[in-house]
């Protein structure tokens, strides 16, 4: 969603800020601009599209400043527009303004200025924001510009990712957050500001996360951090980025995506790595120790997630009732926080999130923890709301995820659950010693099986180009293997905008048969698991009705590979773990269906990777 950079100090900001855009194009974008303090006036620039058509219109002007600000804006108020696009200017151009977030009162607010004269431009919320600065610093008689910003976000209901710029007090740029992520780097005589570390991590490994309600005051020598609500100057915790700057880049793959696809053998064992004691084979979770005195004692464990991270949440949910024998619900966040939940005490809720950013999934941790809960967190981005707002965690080490289509992350949230799932059965003794090692020793063996699977990716290309064409996908699976169709169905749908549809197998017969012709590619999930037979029982439907079958199976399953149209071999393993192996190839056949149909594969139409408003 809307990107953010900042810079103040002492060398040119105009690079540091397009190259920042240009790091965050990956969140999804319609629009950008940046605003330059030039020779005392604050000049601003806008364009619909992409960084780079802004870069174009800024050819010809001067753009050398030592201040300024930047955004890529994702419309929620107002169609993308260059007009929508921010920076936002107040009326008389006394503030100029980059906002994430959602206003939720702006339109009150809006009668209530344009009541006293104010006049606007464009749609959006963010300038009714900048005009609500302006009215609160013309108010009174010694308001400055950091006592009227957090004047104006006093009024304010909804949530803010905000930098400010006063023309009056030009080298100072005014920084705020609430439910809307903000970081500040800090460098020598010099401050960098974002909505994610990537715009800072060449310049600076220093920085500061603002926590909700927090203001920064920021000027090249200086940062001052207050709160919206109180004066006080508050002492800011400064965090060592660990990123690296390799990590942002394609390292010769065409797209992040097809780059994090072939990570996941180094990533999934990131993910085990320390988690699994070498002689002992006991799964070891140092951010639940503390806690796991309450997670043991816990009646129910509820998971919250969106998109991607729900589908993972449904293999745990397999995982954690069949072996550690505890109920688990599996919810939408979007649903689960508005939907009167019955939350108790001992549940232990468990959200995850690749981002750690998402609005929904913050919402619902907000509400389980008001009502009690234990709230764990699985996530990606160190540092993020979500791992600051649980009472404890998991991290997947995944590493930094760019491709908006999530792959190297499903892998590595899919092995933290099924470390936890295996964690409580062995603590509950639900789980003989046989079946545990059993199940670890396949789990250990799966970035080497993930990694034949990668080496026949030609083959997979070869299926996909076959059918690019197509207008409707069904995908099909059981048991650990359902929520891998759904997961593959969204892939497609997400990159190639094919209409996909993920079911569980068992239920085809309940309505989607009647879709099935010879022109409907169907993906059936069919690895060799206690489902097989009925698996193929569900394929004999479909062929009977003349669906083109796309099989993911077993190798050396001949009597399948007989039987479809196409196939996509896995190699055998346990099937508890079979889901890391299984989605594999369904991530590239969408890749390469994608490609087929030129589609933009890292940053799909209308899409973000962090859905940081609701
Ligand atoms: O960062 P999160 O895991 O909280 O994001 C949740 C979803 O927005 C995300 O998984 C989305 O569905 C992806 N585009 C899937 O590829």
């Amino acid at each position: 969603m809307c990107g953010i950079v900042g810079y103040i100090g002492s060398k040119n900001a105009y690079p540091i800020l397009i190259k920042g855009l240009q790091r965050l194009e990956y969140r999804g974008y319609d629009s950008s601009g940046v605003a330059l303090y030039q020779h005392d006036k604050i000049n601003v620039f806008k364009k619909k599209g992409k960084v780079s058509e802004l870069e174009n219109f800024c050819t010809e002007e001067e753009t050398y400043t030592n201040v300024g600000i930047a955004h890529t804006r994702w419309a929620t108020h107002g169609e993308p527009n260059d007009i929508n696009a921010h920076p936002h200017q107040s009326m008389n151009g006394t503030f100029t303004i980059i906002h994430n977030g959602i206003i939720e009162n702006y339109e009150k607010l809006k009668n209530d200025l344009a009541a006293k004269g104010f006049t606007f431009y464009g749609q959006t919320d963010s300038e009714v924001l900048a005009n609500l600065i302006e009215y609160m610093y013309n108010e009174g008689e010694h308001v400055n510009a950091e006592l009227a910003v957090r004047m104006a976000l006093s009024r304010v209901v909804g949530a803010y990712g905000l930098v400010v710029m006063c023309k009056n007090e030009p080298e100072q740029l005014i920084a705020a957050r609430k439910s809307s992520p903000l970081a500040i780097g800090i460098g020598d005589g010099e401050y960098y500001l974002a909505s994610d570390a990537t715009p800072m991590i060449e310049y600076t490994k220093s920085v500061v996360y603002l926590n909700d309600k927090d203001v920064a005051i920021i000027t090249k020598n200086s940062f001052t951090l207050k709160t919206v609500d109180n004066d006080a100057a508050i002492t800011p915790e400064v965090q060592q980025l660990e990123l690296s700057v390799g990590e942002l880049e394609k390292n010769g793959y065409d797209h992040f995506m097809l780059k994090e696809i072939f990570e996941q053998p180094k990533t999934i064992t990131d993910t085990l790595r320390g988690r699994i004691d070498p002689a002992t084979k006991e799964v070891f979770l140092g951010g639940l120790t503390e806690v796991m005195p309450r997670i043991l004692d816990a009646q129910r464990v509820v998971i919250i997630a969106c998109g991607t991270s729900w589908h993972a949440a449904l293999i745990g949910e397999y995982l954690i009732e069949e072996y550690a024998q505890i109920p688990v619900e599996v919810e939408y966040a979007s649903e689960y926080r508005y939907r009167k939940p019955i939350i108790r005490e001992n549940d232990v809720v468990i959200a995850i999130s690749q981002s750690g950013e998402t609005a929904d999934t913050l919402a619902a941790i907000g509400l389980a923890k008001e009502k009690g809960a234990l709230v764990l967190g699985i996530c990606n981005v160190v540092g993020s709301s979500v791992a600051r707002e649980t009472h404890a965690g998991i991290y997947t080490h995944a590493g930094v995820e760019i491709g908006v289509a999530s792959t190297k992350a499903f892998t590595a949230q899919v092995t933290v659950l099924t470390l936890i799932a295996l964690h409580l059965a062995r603590k509950h003794q639900t789980i003989n010693n046989e079946r545990y090692f059993s199940i670890i020793d396949d789990l250990m063996c799966i970035p080497g099986k993930v990694e034949s699977i990668l080496l026949k990716h030609l083959a997979i290309k070869t299926i996909a180009e076959k059918y690019s064409e197509a207008s409707n996908a069904l995908y099909l699976g059981r048991g650990y293997l359902f929520p891998v169709a759904l997961e593959g169905a969204l892939k497609l749908k997400e990159i190639s905008y094919i209409h996909a549809e993920g079911y569980a197998a068992g239920e085809m017969k309940h309505g989607p048969i009647a879709l099935i012709d010879s022109n409907l590619p169907v993906v059936v999930v069919a690895a060799k698991d206690r489902y097989y037979e009925k698996v193929v029982s569900n394929i004999q439907e479909v062929k009977a009705r003349k669906g083109n079958i796309i099989a993911v199976i077993t190798e050396g399953d001949n009597a399948l590979r007989n039987m479809v149209a196409d196939i996509m071999e896995i190699p055998a393993c346990d099937e508890v773990v079979t889901p890391l192996l299984a989605v594999i190839p369904l991530q590239l056949f969408a890749y390469y269906v994608a490609l087929a149909r030129g589609c933009d594969v890292d940053q799909p139409r209308n899409l973000a990777k962090s859905v940081t408003v609701e």
